[in-house]
């Protein structure tokens, strides 16, 4: 997708298609020039959302409705990006005016940065494996307006939804092609490509880091493991370093305690936490964010290979501790301890992991929420802001230290898998074992919005690239 954005001064002359954003209470006093009784019979009424393409007497005319003017957000100009861009495929060069909503309390920079990101992420399509791809005839589309606000929004939709959409096109990546090995390639291409420093290490490497974790899940697999160390240095040295753990799981047959067909049937998701941490990586340089951040991926597929890890099996992480694996598809933490406890290692100022980890959590809060917790209240915080800012849900869950016990071995000094209910919670409790006693750490499960089985939003099927705007929010107002 090669859509040029830029901001234009007036409507240009080469734009084939003008479009006009009104709000549902401007509808009857607009100057405008189309037949607003047509209009309104054609049920258009400016509801958010909507959009009309009409002719006018300058040519095609589409107007983008925006919902009451009181309650206008960034949401309602991302979802205005999305569908225009949608709308209007088959054209190749249109334009954009909001200006008239452009009033006191709606911010230039961010309303033209949420209609970017609707733009492209609406725009949006996984087509590489089609071998007759209809891709959108969009190349330009002029945004009606000047400053540095509108600039500067403009450079961080561009920007944010770059990386969205790396993360979409990971996820929508086959398993069987996006191994750990190709995902390493890919994360070390996009490190040279975005100043980023990077350490791959490789299964001896891994064994050397006493990763039994990583391990231990991969001992089903033909295809050898990585774990992936991303960092970025602000140009301007900082005072805060903040840790992102992804979980990479390229692809989740479950191991021996196999998946059905059905639940396997979208599991090349499973990488969906390393996408996030990847994709929002690949955006710190260009926004300059002043924070120094570093990304730890563990990439392994789970398989179930003649020697699998068998339930009953016991696993050394990297801190120390033993785990009993009672059930090899609860293998997301398995990786994950590991990373959070080398992660932790660094001392850093607040780690957060992404993880698609459990079906419970889905059940829980459903496709559009992920489930949050952690231990440490400001960081929590601050992403439940990040979340309001950027649109992409999130909702807390307890950790109650009463639900530990359920976690208790016989054999050793916890299993992997609780009791028959609040799985996401026991998951995250599982994991909060592995972050060093006083370092902020926050976990996202994003099993229910990783992945989209019908379309929603700005998203079309398949994946979504959840977590990176939310991060990038979250990580600009941190430092
Ligand atoms: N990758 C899955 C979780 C998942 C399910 C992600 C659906 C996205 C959509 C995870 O590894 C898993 O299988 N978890 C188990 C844990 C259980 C065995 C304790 C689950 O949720 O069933
Ligand atoms: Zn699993
Ligand atoms: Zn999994």
């Amino acid at each position: 997708m090669m859509i040029e954005t830029k901001l234009t001064s007036k409507k240009p002359a080469r734009s084939e298609l003008h479009a006009i954003a009104v709000c549902s209470d401007q509808l009857d006093s607009i100057d405008l020039d189309v037949d607003k009784k047509t209009l309104k019979l054609t049920g258009f009424d400016a509801a958010a959302g909507q959009i009309s393409i009409t002719q006018s007497s300058s040519g095609p005319c589409g107007l983008i409705g925006m919902g009451a003017s009181e309650g206008i957000t960034d949401t309602t100009f991302r979802q205005a990006g999305t569908v225009l861009a949608r709308a209007t495929k088959g054209f190749k060069q249109i334009s954009v005016d909001f200006s008239s909503l452009l009033v006191e309390g709606v911010s230039a920079r961010s309303a033209t940065q949420a209609l970017v990101e609707g733009l492209y992420l609406g725009a949006y399509e996984y087509t590489k494996l089609k071998s007759d791809p209809k891709p959108t005839q969009l190349q330009l589309v002029s945004i009606v307006g000047s400053g540095r606000e509108m600039g500067s929004g403009l450079d961080r939709g561009i920007s944010t939804s770059r990386g969205v959409n790396l993360a979409r096109d990971l996820v929508n990546q086959p398993g069987g092609e996006l191994t750990p090995v190709v995902f390493a390639r890919i994360a070390t291409k996009i490190a040279k490509e975005h100043g980023l420093s990077i350490k791959v290490l490789d299964a001896p490497a891994i064994k050397k880091a006493k990763m039994g974790g990583l391990l231990g899940v991969n001992r089903g697999s033909t295809q050898q493991p990585r774990f992936v160390q991303l960092t970025y240095r602000p140009k301007k040295a900082s005072k805060k370093h903040l840790a992102l753990v992804g979980k990479g799981i390229t692809f989740d047959a479950g191991g021996l305690s196999i998946k059905t067909a059905q639940g396997m049937s979208t599991m090349k998701c499973d990488m969906g936490g390393a996408a996030a941490v990847l994709g929002t990586m690949s955006v710190l340089s260009d926004l300059s964010f002043p924070t120094r951040v570093t990304g730890y991926i563990p990439l392994t597929d789970n398989m179930l290979g003649g020697d699998a890890t068998r339930p009953g099996d016991v696993l050394k992480i990297r801190n120390g501790k033993t785990v009993e694996v009672l059930n090899t598809d609860a293998e997301g933490r398995l990786v994950l301890a590991d990373a959070l406890s080398l992660a932790s290692e660094s001392k850093p100022n607040g780690i957060i992991d992404l993880a698609t980890l459990t079906g419970a959590c889905m059940v829980a809060l459903g496709n559009e929420y992920a489930g949050l917790m952690g231990t440490d209240s400001d960081l929590i915080n601050q992403l439940k802001e990040a979340s309001e800012a950027t649109g992409e849900g999130i909702w807390e869950l307890p950790l109650p230290v009463s639900y530990r016990a359920q976690l208790d071995s016989d054999v050793a000094d916890m299993k992997n898998i609780g009791g028959s209910y609040g799985g996401a919670i026991t998951a995250g409790l599982f994991l909060k074992e592995f972050v060093a006693e006083g370092t902020p750490w926050a976990h996202i499960d994003i099993a229910g919005p990783a992945f989209a089985d019908t379309p929603w939003g700005n998203h079309p099927k398949g994946g979504t690239g959840y977590g990176v705007r939310l991060l990038l929010n979250f990580i600009e107002n941190y430092g």
